[in-house]
């Protein structure tokens, strides 16, 4: 990719997709849309970023459909076309299966992956005409893996992955190349914008709830590998520019070094093997349930207090219906002894295991 291209970027004012603007600013000479939502546009001042003669910086809530049809509308009729698209907007949920109503499953799904797949659907047509494009799509470890605590998280990934998987073979034809960046642990100030929902919110602060301390030794966990790492989001940054520029891009881009370890881990690992290793290594699983007193971890400051829900505005065009959590939903109780909290697994509790 030697001449200047036009590059629409998603998610630009903070964290991965900051870094990636500011890289695209400093080593490259394409022409770049850099777009946030409308209340996260200031930052790009504050950044240092101004507009110029081949910088756009756009309002684009990617679950807005009219706001997604006007960049790439404008980047036709002025630029010629998107020929980079970097979808990296992403929101992550705290919370376990049994905590998440359809509400927090639908605005999971329009950031990480609804969305994604309408900004792929309306720049297609031009890079099939110009036979070449790019589509970088930021990924996460947890497209991979699933972890307690994010499953919802892990299902817009996969989804993510899975759609990509089919769209390399589709369009390839016209030299279109497809990449999911898939990041790990990162220290950046991402963690602190997991949000909750109403029921994982109370369990994380109710010592006496059945999952208190999923909730807490795993926000833990998280919170200490993320000031751990040496990856930041300028690492990230670096990777996906460089995929960027490759001639022939892998389908799937390891952007981080547990993100390697990881895919080793499940390359090498029978699965049941790698399930139960898993299981056995999560911060205090012996103390995970109700029954298991003793003193948990500090709440992670991420919620304390939790940040206000960023996720689609309720009058946001396609946001999903309001949602009211029916007034004093029973607990669920343990259904049997193989529910019972700390009981370890057995290979027939493997996924997939008849
Ligand atoms: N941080 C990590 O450890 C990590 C690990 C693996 C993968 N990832 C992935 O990396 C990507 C970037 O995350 P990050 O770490 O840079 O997190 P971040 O700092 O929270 O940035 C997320 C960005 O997405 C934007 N966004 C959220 N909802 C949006 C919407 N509806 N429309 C447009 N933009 C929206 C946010 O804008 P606002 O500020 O306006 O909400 C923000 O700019 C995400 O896809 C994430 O899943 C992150």
């Amino acid at each position: 990719m030697g001449a200047p291209s036009t590059v629409l970027l998603t998610g630009a004012s903070t964290g991965i997709g900051l870094a990636v603007a500011r890289r695209l600013l400093d080593t490259t000479e394409h022409r770049l849309i850099l777009t946030a939502r409308e209340s996260s546009l200031e930052r790009f001042g504050a950044a240092g970023i101004a507009e110029g003669p081949r910088v756009r910086l756009r309002a684009l809530d990617v679950t807005h459909p009219d706001e997604r049809v006007e960049v790439v509308r404008e980047a036709e009729r002025d630029w010629g076309g998107v020929d980079v698209l970097i979808n990296n907007a992403g929101v992550s949920y705290r919370a376990v299966v049994e905590h998440v109503r359809d509400r927090e499953r639908l605005a999971q799904m329009q950031v990480n992956f609804l969305a994604p797949m309408e900004l792929i659907r309306l720049v297609l047509p031009s890079m099939r005409a110009k036979r070449g494009g790019r589509i970088l799509s930021v990924s996460s470890v947890g497209g991979m893996m699933a972890m307690p605590t994010m499953a919802i998280y892990s299902a817009s990934k996969f989804a993510l992955e899975g759609a990509h998987e089919a769209l390399w073979y589709e369009v390839r034809p016209w030299g279109i190349h497809v990449s999911l960046i898939e990041p790990g642990f990162i220290n950046s100030e991402g963690f602190r914008h997991v949000r909750y929902t109403p029921s994982s919110e109370s369990a994380e602060r109710t010592s006496d709830d059945a999952y208190h301390a999923h909730y807490r030794f795993m926000g833990a966990f998280v919170m200490r590998l993320m000031d751990r790492t040496h990856s930041t989001p300028e690492s990230v940054a670096k990777v996906i520019v460089r995929t960027m520029h490759k001639k022939h891009p892998s389908l799937r881009v390891p952007a981080t070094f547990d993100a390697w370890l990881f895919v080793m881990l499940r390359r090498l690992l029978p699965r049941w093997v790698y399930h139960r290793v898993l299981y056995a290594g999560l911060p205090g699983i012996r103390r995970w349930g109700p029954e298991r007193a003793g003193p948990m971890p500090a709440l992670p400051p991420s919620s304390v207090p939790p940040e206000p829900p960023r996720g689609p505005a309720p009058d946001a065009p396609d946001a999903p219906e309001a949602f009211t959590e029916p007034p004093g939903a029973p607990e669920a109780p343990w259904r049997s002894d193989d529910d019972r909290p700390g009981r370890r697994p057995t290979r027939a509790d493997e996924p997939g295991a008849p």
